[in-house]
């Protein structure tokens, strides 16, 4: 039997909560797909961190070069200094084992979840392509005199040729994959800021040459001030979106809340190819941490995005599924803290879902 080598980092506040109900849904799932999981659990986090000052050493990052896939819950810790962990871990992966694309598909599965007045879910269905490697995120830069009058505090953009082309050109194939998966135009709209920013027309080239290749894919592009209002006014017109490393951050919290909440969105950090890294993309949330009322939607979500990466579509599918009929048909109403089912029962719901023990169905709901 195929047996995968999955590392789990579960992570701080809510993550071992909803990491726990990602993983029961995947043992659910594994054994009538055919395959099977090694779990190796790492324990680094913020909470671990305080008990032992440790963060990422290198082996480690070695060690998970070697597994098939990583599983992450949520990083950050309220009484550890802003973003120490976070760059260990989420960025020691991100960086260390290459993961160049971020991709975060944004879809809305049922209407009521959606902020925006008259959206239905076929009206909210792309992907964002988050270039996860450079920009603002590459660590050059510093504070010089920190504290005094005098402070400097500088930061560096780092766009490479071949990181902005991987990305791009990814974009572009995905928008071809898209279009014949599902039957919808294959458009691609590249996300910078060139006009303030001019060395952002790195992006602006690129993507006209590369998308040369490509002449079947529809072309667009957009700064990313005006991406924020076509992502509310008309998001119907997106399909994929292919931006930069801190660009793609900001607009995928904004496009969690157009698919009804941090609570579902999740995300794979991507080496094609490689072993890769997939998350909710939620934070810890410490103020629900222990409670067990925070939604595992985006932890299950990810668990089917990762078996998807592997190859294992059915099982994909068949959790997506099942994510899709529970909120649709309202027996899981919303997908935060607040949908009066615990995170425990959210998760057996879904095993349930997949198992097709118990059918919800849309009459069940008015
Ligand atoms: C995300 C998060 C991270 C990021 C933080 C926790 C470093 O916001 O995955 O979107 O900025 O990339
Ligand atoms: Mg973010």
């Amino acid at each position: 039997m195929k047996t995968y080598s999955i590392g789990v980092l579960a992570g701080d506040g809510i993550g071992p909560e909803v990491a726990d109900e990602g993983l029961k849904v995947l043992r659910a799932v594994m054994a009538d797909e055919g395959f099977a999981c090694n779990f190796i659990e790492y324990p680094y986090s913020g909470a671990y961190y305080l008990k032992t000052k440790e963060l990422v050493p290198e082996r480690v990052i070695d060690e998970w070069r070697a597994l098939d896939a990583v599983f992450l819950g949520a990083i950050g810790h309220p009484d550890v200094e802003p973003g120490l962990v976070e760059r260990s871990v989420i960025l020691g992966l991100r960086f260390g084992l290459d993961l160049y694309i971020n991709l975060r598909p944004i879809k809305l599965y049922a209407e009521h979840m959606c902020p925006l007045k008259g959206k239905k879910p076929a009206d909210i269905d792309f992907t964002v392509v988050r270039e996860n490697t450079e920009g603002l995120y590459a660590q050059i830069g510093g504070i010089l005199k920190k504290g005094t009058p005098d402070e400097v505090a500088t930061v560096t953009g780092v766009y490479t040729r071949q990181g902005v082309e991987r990305a791009i050109r990814y974009g572009f194939e995905l928008a071809q994959q898209r279009a014949a998966d599902l039957g919808k135009p294959a458009r691609l709209t590249m996300v910078d800021k060139a006009n303030a920013i001019r060395p952002h027309d790195i992006w602006t080239r690129t993507f006209a040459e590369v998308g040369r290749e490509y002449p079947d894919v529809a072309q667009d592009h957009a700064y990313v001030d005006a991406c924020t209002m076509w992502l509310v006014k008309n998001p119907e017109w997106f399909e994929v979106i292919v931006t930069t490393n801190l660009f793609g951050d900001i607009i995928t919290d904004l496009g969690a809340m157009l698919q009804g909440g941090m609570g579902i969105a999740a995300s794979g950090n991507l080496h094609p190819g490689k072993t890769s890294m997939f998350e909710p993309i939620h934070g810890s949330a410490p103020k629900y941490a222990g409670k067990n009322v925070a939604c595992p939607l985006g932890a299950i979500a990810a668990v089917s995005m990762m078996l998807d990466y592997l190859g294992e579509k059915s099982a994909a599918r068949r959790i997506e599924g099942a994510i899709e009929h529970l909120l649709a048909s309202g027996a899981i109403p919303s997908a935060d803290a607040r949908s009066g089912l615990s995170t425990t029962q959210v998760g057996d719901m879904v095993v349930e879902a997949i198992q097709g023990v118990k059918l919800y169905s849309a009459q069940r709901v008015g």
